[in-house]
């Protein structure tokens, strides 16, 4: 299946190997774009985005716009805070007044797990999902592959070690259902109430000690700690996490000489990370924030428009 025949992008798990592979490819002439003094192109003048966040974002929702705009889209926000969602219309009525408006693509951010499928199937928008509860993130997997295929030169069978708050992860989900596809060893560590003990299942190994986890890797993708989450009691304190699970040379340092350090942001440095580290020659997370740009400018492409535009030319 091309990505042209879906109608929405909900998630990695059930998205074939060769779909990823095409959304990844078409990201590199978009970073050409993005790179360029004159950043726009015609390719999806006439078509509409807009952006509907119930959670608070800075990377994923601005990346999606500013992705549109450079392909010409015309581009809204609703800020879900100032609208009538807060005056209590429900979230169906929300979208059928959204899609009434003539829009093409909806890009949505849900606190709820499910809550992007559910809207897909009530909607003839085309719906993206910027991040459902603790169920997918799809394009944050994306951008992190392409990241790794940029400074690896390829996917397969990469050492790679997911490190932190995998139970509420939606970046850890999608990154595994990714990362399996092209054969590499998935690796979860964290302190063992933040990893869920079926998520072997899904073919990852599981590790509580970060050194043992970094052991011969070629990638460590470190999560956020999700602060706002801790009141569930699931990890004691931050100091408590920080000195196990803090992301350093130190405890990285069995890791493969050219070890590639991911973050999806927003850091909580000094906590999952520190500074120096992510600062670092090792480390891509500026880079990151670009190719965020560039993959949303492939899946809207891909997705909204068409193969054979001046774009790749
Ligand atoms: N990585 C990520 O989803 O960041 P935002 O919450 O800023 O969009």
């Amino acid at each position: 299946m091309r990505l042209r025949q879906r109608k929405d992008l909900l998630g990695l798990r059930d998205m074939k190997k060769e779909e990823i592979e095409q959304i990844i490819d078409a990201a590199a002439p978009m970073k050409d774009i993005i790179l360029r003094d004159i950043k726009k192109v015609p390719a999806l003048r006439g078509k509409a985005l807009i952006t509907v966040f119930y959670e608070n974002s800075t990377r994923t929702r601005t990346s999606f716009e500013i992705a549109g705009k450079y392909l010409s889209m015309d581009t809204v926000n609703l800020t879900v805070a100032s609208s009538s969602v807060q005056k209590g219309e429900s979230i169906k009525d929300t979208v059928k007044t959204i899609e009434m408006m003539g829009f093409d693509v909806m890009v949505m951010r849900h606190n709820m797990s499910g809550v992007a499928r559910y809207i897909a199937n009530h909607t003839d928008m085309r719906v993206i999902n910027a991040g459902d509860g603790q169920n997918e993130h799809p394009t944050q997997a994306l951008l992190d592959l392409f990241s790794i295929k940029e400074k690896k030169g390829r996917l397969e069978d990469l050492k790679v070690v997911l490190v932190g708050d995998i139970l509420h992860s939606r970046v850890a989900r999608s990154n595994i259902y990714a990362l399996l596809k092209f054969g590499c060893e998935v690796r979860v560590v964290g302190p063992s109430t933040l990893i869920p003990p079926d998520i072997e299942q899904l073919g990852v190994k599981i590790f509580y000690s970060l050194e043992k986890a970094a052991a011969g890797a070629d990638v460590i993708n470190v999560l956020r700690i999700q602060r706002e989450r801790q009141e569930n009691g699931l990890f004691p304190s931050l100091d408590e996490y920080s000195d196990l699970f803090l992301v350093n040379r130190e405890r990285i340092k069995k890791a493969k000489d050219d070890v590639l350090i991911l973050h999806p942001g927003p850091m909580n440095r000094g906590v999952e990370i520190n500074g120096e580290l992510a600062d670092g020659i090792s480390s891509a997370v500026n880079e990151q924030v670009t190719n965020g740009v560039a993959v949303r400018m492939a899946v809207l492409y891909l997705m909204v428009g068409g193969v054979n535009s001046e774009v790749f030319d």
